[in-house]
């Protein structure tokens, strides 16, 4: 491996280079590789000051979060932005790209600091459920004074290299001239100017006292890393530098322990796997019709609900869309529906008047299926009626041209049937936009056997353009998504049966991070939905499937669009209180089956939906339909609001262990056997003391 850092000199000046790409980490090898480079410049004679400085796209984008957990390396950060700060010869740092956590600490242990007029900076731990923990809690608000410091430090937001002159965090800003521009500054520096000695801000102690005192009032007191940020920042005020740098250190070793931050450090991970497509590395995307980019153009056939979304969606991001709808109504009912987002959006200050009309000049709205003839992806919307998509693309593959990709953003329909109807199976995939696909960053892209990897870089490409998170399913019916959606559902319908009552389940779920429950979400996104799919499919012949869903809907109440459903709403509300017309249907049907109602807890509530969701997530990764554990993770957080500091069921099944969750649901399949279909590759894992997490670099 090529040495990360590097040392020049020119002139007197000595130049410490870090290049470790993608963003210049902090790992082992450039700590290292920082403090060798420090010592020989620190013992050359010839050399009068020292500049840091890195190579490539950014300045150290903070200390490198894959090494946290593993046992900790010399020299440390902390240990090493004291040394740089306790140099006798100046040492300048020049900065560029996005300078965060680690990186800015280093920074901030230089004596001076010079910024790229398009650096941002910023103290990003706490998104981490982290704080600064190579001095930075001590450094920042000796430099830009305790609000300042705690702001960045509270919301984890980057701020521009303008407003770091502005605070004093940097002193002065180059272009793309900088590197010269330091090394000259360096040439003529001679005075040290450690940041510890800086008292500027703490000569107030009352007042800052007073800020301390306001911004913990407005935490929770639960909120660790947030409160012992503040704690830190305190002891900059109350306590020698060193006795605040050790505060600091113990606070960050507790915060590195905490399940939080384990929850986000996953999440931050698996966001950035799932995108990896083996595709990308056999193939680019296909050839376009004209036009600078992988996808120049989209065609959309539907524009109800989910049309309009992936239109608006388009069209955010400067896509030209030609959407085909049924009739005049038709048309003007989705120019409506597009039309009144754009209009909220001005309302509500979101965008300019002249930015949304701007978005709809690039709407092409038409009832001519012919209009589709030049696009380079043309997705499908229809309502999910296999006869109907079939007769869709049966007329798609005969209209778009030639190298297009055809998608389907079918939620549970066999892709397979249509790219048999398309005549073209190389060319189609699914994806699936989750509602509403204007907002709600994860696609899912359905990958069928026979299709052209050209097709799906080239759906992928879309994704990115649309600045939203593709993960990758086998394109079996209902992809990672609504598989592991319908398994949970499943067993919350048992939980119903067996005793508990919906509010408790949907409680349950909240109280766990959820925004909302099971129950809540399909009395809001209507009921009607799942009963139309139940009744196009033979009847479940298992005598513990529990039809109370089916039964309310005979009775009328499809939710919250009805007033009625697993909760009653008042006029205009939407929030309910539990329907006692519903939880009478549910004693009756227990009474059928001749079922004594149990007493469940919170906790025994959601560890029977959490082991659902890991043996159906590690049946989806056995099977193939997911690429590795850490996307099922993704989808499970990204579309339907598993709390995402908590990672997802998959690190919290190798939190518990496989073993520990094989042995519980092998516990509950002997209360009820037909629930629980044990996935092999849990009993793999089991039997092997592996963890999921080992699959997710596979
Ligand atoms: N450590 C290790 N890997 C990192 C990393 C880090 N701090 N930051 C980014 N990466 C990796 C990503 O995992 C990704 O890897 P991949 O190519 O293998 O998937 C690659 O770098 C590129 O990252 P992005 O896809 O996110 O690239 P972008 O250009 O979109 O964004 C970024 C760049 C703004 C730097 C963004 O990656 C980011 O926000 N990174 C995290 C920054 C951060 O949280 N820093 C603080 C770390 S904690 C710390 O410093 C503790 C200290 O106080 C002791």
């Amino acid at each position: 491996m090529k040495h990360p850092v590097r040392l020049e000199r020119q002139n007197g000046v000595a130049v410490i280079a870090i290049e470790n790409p993608p963003v210049n980490a902090l790992s082992t090898a450039v700590r290292r590789g920082i403090l060798g480079a420090l010592h020989a410049a620190l013992s050359d004679d010839t050399i009068t000051a020292i500049v840091i400085a890195a190579n490539g796209k950014t300045f150290p984008a903070g200390a490198d979060i894959s090494e946290f957990g593993q046992p900790a390396q010399e020299p440390s950060l902390p240990e090493l932005c004291d040394l740089i700060e306790a140099s006798h010869k100046p040492v300048l740092a020049a900065l560029h790209g996005t300078v965060l956590g680690g990186g800015l600490e280093v920074a901030m242990a230089a004596h001076y600091r010079v910024a790229h007029d398009q650096t941002q900076l910023g103290l990003p731990e706490i998104l981490l459920g982290l704080l600064p923990g190579a001095g930075g809690t001590q450094r920042a608000p000796r430099l830009v004074g305790v609000d300042m410091a705690l702001d960045m430090m509270l919301t984890g937001k980057p701020i521009t290299a303008d407003q770091a002159q502005r605070i004093g965090l940097v002193d002065g800003l180059a272009g793309d001239d900088l590197r010269d521009v330091v090394k000259a500054l360096a040439a003529e520096t001679r005075e040290v100017r450690p940041t510890r000695d800086q008292r500027q801000h703490l000569l107030d102690g009352k007042q800052f006292m007073a800020r301390i005192a306001a911004r913990r009032a407005q935490l929770r007191p639960k909120a660790l890393a947030e409160n012992k940020i503040v704690d830190c920042v305190e002891a900059a005020l109350l306590l020698p530098f060193d006795a605040g740098r050790d505060i600091e250190r113990e606070a960050f070793t507790d915060c590195l322990a905490s399940p939080v931050s384990a929850g986000l450090r996953h999440s931050f991970f698996a966001e950035r796997r799932a995108p990896k497509f083996p595709e990308l590395t056999q193939t680019g995307p296909r050839p376009v019709n004209s036009g600078p980019l992988p996808v120049n153009a989209v065609g959309i056939v539907g524009g109800g609900l989910m049309g309009s979304g992936i239109a608006i969606a388009c069209l955010d991001a400067g896509l030209p869309v030609t959407l085909v709808e049924q009739g005049e109504d038709g048309v003007t009912k989705a120019l409506d529906r597009i039309g009144a987002h754009y209009q909220r959006g001005v309302e509500t200050g979101r965008i300019t008047e002249a930015q949304g009309s701007a978005a709809l000049t690039h709407l092409t709205l038409t009832t001519t299926l012919d209009a589709l003839n030049a696009q380079d992806i043309i997705i499908e919307a229809l309502p999910e009626d296999l006869e109907l998509k079939q007769e869709m693309f049966r007329k798609l593959g005969g209209i778009a041209r030639y190298g297009a990709v055809l998608a389907s953003n079918t939620s549970y329909q066999d892709v397979a049937v249509l790219q048999q109807a398309s005549g073209r199976p190389g060319d189609v995939l699914a994806l699936h936009f989750f509602a509403p696909a204007h907002r709600m960053k994860l696609v899912e892209i359905g990958v069928p056997r026979n299709v052209d990897p050209q097709a799906v870089v080239t759906a992928h490409a879309l994704t990115k353009m649309l600045g939203k998170m593709p993960v990758r399913s086998a394109a079996v019916p209902g992809f990672i998504g609504n598989q592991m959606l319908v398994a949970g559902r499943r067993a919350a319908d048992r939980l119903l049966l067996d005793g508990a009552t919906p509010a408790q389940v949907d409680n349950a779920l909240r109280s766990f991070g959820f925004p909302m429950g099971p129950y809540q979400i399909q009395d809001m996104s209507g009921l009607d939905i799942g009963w139309a799919r139940r009744r196009a499919q033979p009847e479940d012949p298992d005598p513990r499937y529990l039809s109370l869903a089916d039964r309310m809907c005979e009775a009328g109440w499809f939710g919250q669009k009805t007033g009625k459903g697993y909760y009653v709403y008042a006029e205009g509300e939407r929030h309910g209180v539990p329907n006692p017309d519903m939880l009478h249907l549910l004693a009756e049907e227990r009474r059928a089956k001749g079922i004594t109602a149990r007493k469940f807890t919170d906790r025994q509530l959601r560890d029977h939906l959490l082991l659902t969701w890991v043996n159906e997530g590690a049946r989806l990764v056995g099977t193939g339909t997911a690429t590795r554990p850490s996307d099922v993770d993704a989808v499970m957080v990204h579309g339907f609001g598993y709390p995402r500091w908590r990672g997802g069921p998959m690190l919290d099944a190798d939190q518990t262990t496989p073993f520990q969750i094989l042995r519980r649901i092998e516990i509950l399949q002997k209360e009820d056997p037909s629930l629980w279909d044990i996935a092999p590759l849990l009993r793999e894992m089991a039997a092997e003391r592996g963890k999921f997490a080992d699959l997710n670099e596979a």
